[in-house]
């Protein structure tokens, strides 16, 4: 159904992909950098065993170790937001891609402490960009009534992403060498992110921002998002509507861009303040703390890493059909019962003795409602909300105070354990989460199903 004039698109998730298969292709590619963020962001925490083992580290080392990642990941997606302005979404990948392999060759060879944690920190720029470009790409490339789902597949690569990390620290606990083995395998889908993303096209709405609107309809047209030949001049024309006008990150503040801006903030903030990393990062630790074996609680670790991505596929075949508000209210919901549970379990004594399967239960609660919510949607609504001329920037701005969010909430979350307990720790997070679902509530808009152009006419004209 290539353009046909007049062609209707098709609705709902499954039958657009099966009228138009190569936007799964697309989309696919492009998430191989959500997979790199989930891996390496997930394979340290088994490393870092292995590593303190072989280079003596002490506690501040190995901290060094894990938190340079999410540093780096914050200058990344800062500078990402200017390359993907002035080079494009694909070509940003391509260098993010490159820059992958460089980082994980560079820790699987580190010869010593300095050098590892210098690479990581390389490796920490190309997640930080890939963490944002990745959806971006997607989002301008498919058509509407599969947005959501497809932009999607980049969060589910994420969290496959961590699952394979999971499964490869326990796979390869007892080979020799294993950290470096686990650090540089990364290389390869970093190339595969390469190679892939050079048989994939410039997005659409890059071309025609910056004047190409030759190449924008022939890659509309290949993409074949179901527009019509008319609708293709019509698409183009919205997409060309803020070309040649300069940004700065300034305009953001600007009173027509400040409500969207500030929705996207709050997504990003909020994401990190209900406390997922605690659990993603910190899973083991918490579950020993529960009172599991070692062994147990790394095993029961790969069950929330499975139900992550069990979760978010679910989101993706929802997410194009009931929308995004509803998912994302009720997921949060979900997840501040299972705060609640996880105070409620290390606070009251009684209860872990008659029901110590309560902490895999509310982890795996915790994780199914953030998989099915605020996971996939705020890299998911952060595509979509703002203004073409200003996205890649503002994408930019919001997923730094995701990084930064990010780093404060798993830098402070072992101390804050300690100091207040962790029944407080886990009330502090279920307090963040009400603010959240206020705020959701209230701000975010339901963007399914209509175009990128629409989106914004909509919120910038309130
Ligand atoms: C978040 C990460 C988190 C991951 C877990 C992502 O959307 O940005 O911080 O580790 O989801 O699945």
């Amino acid at each position: 159904m290539t353009g046909g004039a007049g062609a209707v698109p098709a609705r709902g998730f499954v039958r657009t992909l099966r009228a138009n298969p190569v936007v799964v292709r697309v989309a696919a590619i492009a998430a191989v950098g959500g997979l790199l963020f989930g891996y390496d962001t997930g394979v340290i925490a088994g490393a870092l065993l292995f590593v303190r083992r072989d280079f003596g580290a002490g506690p501040l080392a190995q901290e060094a170790v894990v938190s340079v990642l999410l540093i780096g990941a914050t200058v990344g997606a800062l500078v990402g937001g200017y390359l993907a302005d002035r080079l494009g979404r694909r070509r940003t990948l391509i260098v993010a891609g490159g820059v992958y392999v460089v980082g994980a060759l560079g820790c699987g060879l580190a010869p010593d402490l300095p050098t590892l944690v210098g690479c990581r920190f390389v490796l920490g720029l190309a997640v930080g960009a890939a963490s944002f470009v990745s959806p971006m790409y997607i989002s301008e490339s498919v058509p509407p009534p599969a947005r959501g789902g497809l932009t999607s597949f980049n969060q589910l690569a994420v969290t496959v992403g961590i699952a394979v990390a999971y499964l490869m620290n326990f796979a390869l606990k007892d080979v020799p060498g294993n950290w470096r083995w686990m650090l540089g395998l990364a290389a390869l889908p970093g190339l595969a992110l390469v190679a892939g993303m050079l048989t994939l096209p410039e997005t659409p709405r890059w071309l025609a921002e910056h004047g190409r609107d030759e190449p924008a309809r022939a890659v509309l047209t290949r993409l074949d998002a179901g527009y019509g030949d008319a609708d293709v001049e019509r698409e183009v024309a919205g997409m060309r509507s803020g070309a040649g006008r300069r940004v700065a990150t300034r305009d953001l503040f600007a009173p027509r861009l400040r409500r969207v801006f500030l929705v996207g903030l709050g997504l990003a903030l909020f994401q990190q303040f209900v406390g997922v990393n605690t659990v993603i990062y910190y899973a083991p630790t918490i579950l020993e703390q529960a009172g599991l074996g070692t062994d147990q609680a790394v095993s029961q670790a790969l069950a929330v890493g499975l139900t992550n991505v069990a979760f978010t596929v679910l989101a993706i075949l929802l997410l194009d059909r009931v929308g995004r508000r509803p998912l994302l209210l009720g997921g949060t919901a979900g997840l501040g019962v299972a705060l609640l549970l996880l105070a409620l379990y290390f606070g009251v004594g009684a209860l872990r003795d008659s029901a110590p399967w309560l902490a895999l239960a509310a982890l795996l609660l915790f994780v199914a409602g953030f998989a099915i919510g605020l996971g996939p949607m705020f890299w998911l609504l952060i595509s979509e909300i703002f203004p073409q001329r200003i996205r890649s920037r503002a994408m930019s701005t919001v997923t730094v105070a995701n990084w930064l969010a990010n780093f404060a909430v798993s830098a402070t979350f072992l101390s804050l354990a300690g100091a207040a307990t962790r029944t407080g720790a886990f009330l502090l997070y279920a307090f963040l989460t009400v603010l959240a679902m206020i705020f959701f509530w209230r701000r975010v808009p339901e963007t399914r199903g209509v175009s990128l152009e629409e989106i914004e006419a909509r919120l910038t004209r309130r």
